[in-house]
């Protein structure tokens, strides 16, 4: 995998990511997408709802507002619990996730273990099993018991909110501050993430406010709209997607963990009793969902949660490996009868549902699933980009987006910039632009052109050269294989659509 800082400089020169206002120097943990990123985060967009909403009878969407009647947090329990554990360095002055101090150093330990296996797997060579390998070799066995030891009781002292605990862990693992390299803590503090404001035209008669730190609250208060108005039975689900607001301290690691991002979730309303069989459904589902982009299996894994949020009674991450190991991409969380049955406690308002099948009324379990957009764009972008050694020497910068995630899905070149074949390429782009994102470039060399279309993602690139003039048959060149093939112009839809159509992409889940 591409180094990371290559991957940030990548996003920014190609069009992808930006620094937020950035001409004032930026602000930290805020970006803006440009040109191309705005393509990509729309295609994984619709690669999701496509799949959640279309593609399941018995789920629909919303877009419900940012703003929130400030109760609907108190209901969900984020005043009072949406917390993170925070220690100072006394030294640097710098402040950090007490947890993700702890986590980091587990992931040094991790990274111990893969150079145990990469080691192991050149000396056996083709024979080598990894997965007997972590299981019996008494080095990587120790490490791994050293971290899930860490990792138990990192979870048990959250879950007690025994600050002291984890202040105490990070002293006894001598974890030092990345910054000044002391280890002179404060205490462990927890500290409110969600941002405040205000609404209303006089300072007196305003209403303090949240930006939502989650969506999911937009759909449990609608939750009766949707079942009503949709006749919708259980099970059924709402799903939506939208910007949430989060003051992170430790924000960092680029789009991985921003202070305004936007979120995909669906809540899935089930039968009370049902939950555990619809969770680990959705499990699957979910896992589905990210394999069929083909972005390497083993490049998944689940964590289990041992400290659960306190809406859930199950937990899981589906995680990803990023350039800096493997880290939540999506939660799948249990979430009870929690939300609705506060929001009925709080409005006052029945939020129960009429089941015909039992005869009874009851508040729904919740099963949700709920990934980042942004994340989901970082982890594409992160695996896609390639340093590649080309046969002739040379060496090429390509980024394998997904075809179906890609930006742009074709670029028409003419070979030169006369004798009719900007003309004939430009009625190509007529031709494809109604199905396809098509971009047309006839600037510098042909070969250059490629290359720069391989560093933005593009899948193909059809060429138009004086023998298109004579039968009408165009170069096809695809960017993983650099193969070249003849196509007549007539069959290039065709083409096109048994490699783009979503349906082909989506049949795989
Ligand atoms: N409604 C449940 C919920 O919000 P979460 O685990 O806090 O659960 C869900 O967030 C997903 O949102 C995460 O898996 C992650 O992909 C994304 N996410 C959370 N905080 C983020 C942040 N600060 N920046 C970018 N993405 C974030």
């Amino acid at each position: 995998m591409t180094d990371f800082k290559k991957i940030i400089s990548h996003a920014k020169e190609y069009g992808f990511v930006f620094p937020s206002s950035e001409i004032y120097d930026g602000l930290s943990a805020v970006y803006d997408y440009g040109q191309n990123g705005v393509a990509l985060k729309k295609n994984i967009r619709d690669y999701w709802w496509k799949a959640m909403v279309q593609l399941h009878h018995n789920i629909v969407g919303i877009d419900a507002a940012i703003f929130m009647h400030p109760t609907t947090w108190k209901a969900s329990g984020h005043v009072d619990a949406f917390n993170d554990p925070l220690i100072d360095n006394k030294d640097s002055k710098k402040r950090y996730r007490a947890d993700v101090l702890v986590e980091d150093y587990c992931a040094k330990i991790e990274n111990k273990i893969e150079k145990e296996v990469n080691k192991a797997a050149k000396r056996f060579g083709e024979a080598f099993d990894p997965q007997q390998f972590k299981a019996t070799n008494p080095r990587v066995v120790g490490y791994q018991e050293k971290i899930d030891g860490i990792l138990k009781r990192l979870g048990k002292s959250l879950e007690a909110e025994d600050l002291a605990d984890v202040k105490a862990l990070i002293e006894e693992l001598e974890i030092a501050c990345p910054e000044s390299g002391s280890r002179n803590w404060t205490d462990v503090k927890q500290f409110n993430l969600m941002f405040g404001t205000k609404l209303g035209a006089s300072a007196e008669s305003a209403m303090d406010l949240y930006l939502r730190p989650e969506t999911a609250q937009g759909i449990f208060v609608n939750f009766l709209n949707v079942q009503k108005t949709g006749r919708m039975k259980i099970p059924f689900g709402i799903a939506q997607t939208g910007k949430a607001f989060r003051n992170e301290i430790v924000a960092r690691q680029f789009i991985f963990r921003m202070r305004e991002f936007e979120q995909m979730e669906m809540q899935f309303f089930v039968p009370p009793g049902s939950q555990k069989e619809w969770y680990e459904k959705w499990k699957q589902t979910r896992l589905q969902w990210h394999l069929s982009l083909g972005m390497g299996e083993e490049n998944y894994r689940f964590h289990d949660h041992e400290k659960l949020a306190h809406y859930a009674d199950a937990a899981a991450d589906i995680e990803f490996k990023f350039p800096f190991g493997f880290k939540e991409l999506e939660g799948i969380h249990s979430r009870t009868d929690f939300d609705l049955g506060s929001h009925e406690k709080y409005s006052g308002k029945k939020l129960q549902y009429f089941d015909p099948e039992r005869n009874e009324n009851y508040v729904p379990y919740v099963v949700e699933t709920s990934i980042g957009l942004d994340r989901m764009f970082l982890a594409t972008l992160s695996w896609a980009l390639r340093e590649e050694k080309l046969a002739d020497g040379n060496s090429r910068t390509v980024l394998k987006l997904p075809a179906i995630l890609a930006p742009t899905k074709v670029a028409v070149l003419p070979l030169v910039k006369k004798d009719g074949l900007p003309e004939m390429a430009q009625n190509i782009i007529d031709q494809l632009k109604w199905e396809h994102a098509v971009v047309y470039d006839e600037k510098d060399a042909v070969g250059r052109r490629y290359r720069r279309q391989d560093a933005l993602g593009t899948p193909y690139c059809i060429t138009v050269d004086h023998q298109s003039l004579e039968d009408q048959t165009v170069t096809l060149r695809d960017r993983d294989s650099m193969e070249q093939e003849r196509i007549a112009v007539a069959e290039l839809s065709s083409f096109l659509d048994a490699k783009l159509n979503p349906k082909h992409w989506l049949q795989k889940i």
